[in-house]
Order: structure tokens, then C-alpha cells, then sequence
């Protein structure tokens, strides 16, 4: 999958502008409040529905504006090409492809993989679970065509459970404890053999940029697995009723990364989680790939910030041979290093919301 045009109105203090990427590498520079981080909004808007630096739409809306759009022409895996677009005005939003009017998320999301990385990515390893649990999801959503649909039941089953304990309605709650019990080890397998496949993957990219040995990944499943599913929500009922809701399941799913049997998190330096981090998410996109599924658009805002110059040149190269686009943010275009050996790349300036290619 790749961009081939890219249409972005009304995206914080761009207006209205219009761009044709490199299917490999897109440098994106300019000053600071320039508009670079905002492209890179523009396009994750596109693929996910929502931005990751505002909780709510409104404030990446213009100003001036009531709404914004993103749209492209996207070259899919199969060759055939696909137009997307979103419409979002703080309240609803309308999700368009190929000019047809689609209600679900999810629909964008398989024509547009999108995987970010940005200075706050480090989260993923130091925060709470659900953003641990939404990157696995996203991987295994990706991978696995039956993982969305158990996820979605296991949901279901979960909210009318849950409103069963609130209400104390305990006569009706094994009807739901066997659906959630049903879907739920359906999800907790589709993620257990995701990571699986993940984790080599992953030992192989993080090898190209630290030296660590003993690194493994390991599912949390959000119970105890020592016991089955069924008989844990039985010895939890009365605690759920309590407190009105379901304390384990794979609602409460998690994975950890281990070094030598130890939490990375707990004893690794700033820079080196960072590394981990940025491996983790380009294990994904590089397994999708190898998989040929589908191949990801990689995005990395503020380069600099991310890494040192050794590691910046290492990743360049990395990204050069994974064939996939990429768009990139600096500063200055001293951030990307030697550009020498990067084949087919394109360079966009950015100044006060406008684009222009170099
Ligand atoms: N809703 C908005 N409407 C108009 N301008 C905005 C809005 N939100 C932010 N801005 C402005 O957009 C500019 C671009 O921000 P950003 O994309 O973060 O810049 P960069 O990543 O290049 O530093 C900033 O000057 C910011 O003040
Ligand atoms: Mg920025």
C-alpha cells in the first residue's frame, strides 16, 4: 500500500494542499510550528479516524474551519487503486471509499496500515496496558481476518455482562460468561500466535541497532492462566458484582518485553527504550510485509529528536531496504544525514501551512 496522492484541507494551519509522495522515502522539512507534525497528523487522521496529539478532533480542525478533510489515492498490494477519505467536524465523521459512504473504522484502517513513531512513542513500553494492548490489536487485526469480528463479540458479551453485575441480574449471567468465555479464548489465541510470530522478527531489527541478547516477548492474557477462562470468572463473580464490572478476560490483555527475564521498562536508559520501542513497531510493518498481506506506511515525526546521527543513517538504510513509504519530519535536512546512498526519495518544505516539493 502506498500514497500516491495525498489531499489535506483544513488540518491545523494547513488549508489547502495537495501532494504527489515518493512510494519510498518522503522528507518533510521546515521551522518549528511550520506545519511538518501536522502532514503527519493529516495522514494517521486518514488511517485511524483520530490524531494521536489531541484527545478530541476540534482542536485539529482550522480555526476558521468546521471541519476537516483528508483524502488519497492509494495504490493497494493487488494493484488496484483506491480512494480514500475522511471528513471529520468535531462531532461525526463519514468515512468515504471509493466514493462510497462506509460506517466502520476498521474499513479504512485495512486500506491504510499506518505505524508511527514520534517523540512520546516510548509510551508504549513505559505507560498502562490499553496502549499496549491497542498495538498488539492493531497488529493482530492486521494479520489475522477472523481476530476482529471474536473481538467485537467479545465485546458485546463484556458490556451486557457488565450491566448484568451492575444491576445484580446474576440469574442471566452464565448465557454471557460462556460467549465471553468462547470469544475471549479466540482473541487470547490469535494474539498469543501473533506474538509469536512477531518476536523473531523483532530480535532481528533490534539487533541491527543494540546489542542485547536474552530478549523475549510474553503475552498477558488478563487472567490467570494457570486456570481456564470459564473457571476464573466463576471464583471472581463476587468481586465483579461488587464492583460492577469484569475484572479478567482479555479486556484486560497486556505483553511484556523481557530482558533476561526481567522487565525492559524497569532498567533500560531513555535512548534504548526508544530503540526497543521503534523496533517493536517496524517488527510489525516488516511482518505484514514478509507476510505479504499488505505493507505499512511508516511514519516518524521529529527524526532528530528520535534518535542519535549513527542510529538515524542506520535506520535510513534499514527503511531503504524494506520497500515501504515512509514519511519523515526534521528540522533541518542536516537531520536526515547523507542522503547519497537513499535511492528515489522525495523532499517537501514546509512554511506557515503551505507545501512545496524540492
Ligand atoms: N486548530 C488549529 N488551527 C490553526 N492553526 C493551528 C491549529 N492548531 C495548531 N495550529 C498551528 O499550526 C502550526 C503547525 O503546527 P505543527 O504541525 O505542530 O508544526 P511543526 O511540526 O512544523 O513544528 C503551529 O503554528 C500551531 O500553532
Ligand atoms: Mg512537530
Amino acid at each position: 500500500m502506498s500514497l500516491l496522492k495525498l489531499d489535506i484541507y483544513s488540518v491545523r494551519n494547513i488549508l489547502k494542499e495537495s501532494i504527489i509522495p515518493s512510494p519510498a522515502i518522503n522528507f518533510i522539512v521546515g521551522a518549528n510550528a511550520s506545519g511538518k507534525s501536522s502532514i503527519i497528523e493529516a495522514i494517521f487522521i486518514l488511517g485511524r479516524a483520530k490524531s494521536f496529539r489531541s484527545a478530541t478532533i476540534k482542536s485539529v480542525i482550522n480555526f476558521a474551519e468546521d471541519h476537516l478533510i483528508v483524502s488519497a489515492q492509494t495504490l493497494q498490494i493487488n494493484g488496484t487503486n483506491l480512494q480514500l477519505g475522511i471528513q471529520l467536524d468535531g462531532k461525526n465523521f463519514e468515512i468515504r471509499i471509493n466514493q462510497q459512504s462506509k460506517q466502520k473504522r476498521s474499513d479504512l484502517a485495512y486500506a491504510l496500515p499506518l505505524q508511527l513513531i514520534h517523540p512520546k512513542s516510548y509510551e508504549l513500553l513505559d505507560a498502562g496496558p490499553q496502549i499496549r494492548r491497542e498495538f498488539l490489536d492493531w497488529g493482530v487485526f492486521n494479520d489475522e481476518e477472523n481476530f476482529l469480528p471474536a473481538w467485537r463479540k467479545f465485546k458485546k458479551a463484556l458490556s451486557q455482562r457488565n450491566s448484568l453485575l451492575k444491576t445484580k441480574r446474576t440469574g442471566q449471567i452464565n448465557v454471557w460468561d460462556k460467549e465471553l468465555v468462547y470469544y475471549g479464548t479466540i482473541v487470547d489465541s490469535h494474539r498469543q500466535q501473533y506474538l509469536k510470530k512477531l518476536k523473531p522478527v523483532f530480535i532481528e531489527i533490534i539487533g541491527q541497532f543494540l546489542a542485547i541478547d536474552g530478549i523475549d516477548l510474553k503475552l498477558v492474557s488478563g487472567w490467570d492462566t494457570a486456570k481456564q477462562f470459564s473457571q476464573v470468572l466463576v471464583e471472581d463473580l463476587d468481586k465483579d458484582l461488587r464492583y460492577g464490572f469484569t475484572h479478567s478476560g482479555p479486556h484486560r490483555g497486556d505483553f511484556q518485553l523481557l530482558v533476561n527475564n526481567r522487565l525492559a521498562r524497569d532498567f533500560v536508559s531513555r535512548g534504548q527504550l526508544k530503540l526497543l520501542v521503534m523496533s517493536l513497531k517496524l517488527a510489525q510493518v516488516q511482518l505484514l510485509a514478509n507476510e505479504q498481506s499488505n505493507i505499512g506506511c511508516i511514519l516518524i515525526d521529529d527524526f532528530a529528536a528520535e534518535l542519535d546521527i549513527i542510529n538515524r543513517a542506520k535506520l535510513l538504510s534499514y527503511l531503504g531496504e524494506m520497500k515501504c513509504q515512509v514519511f519523515i519530519t526534521g528540522t533541518e535536512i542536516e537531520d536526515f544525514g547523507d542522503l547519497s546512498n537513499t535511492k528515489s526519495y522525495k523532499m517537501f518544505h514546509v512554511e506557515h501551512g503551505n507545501i512545496k516539493q524540492v
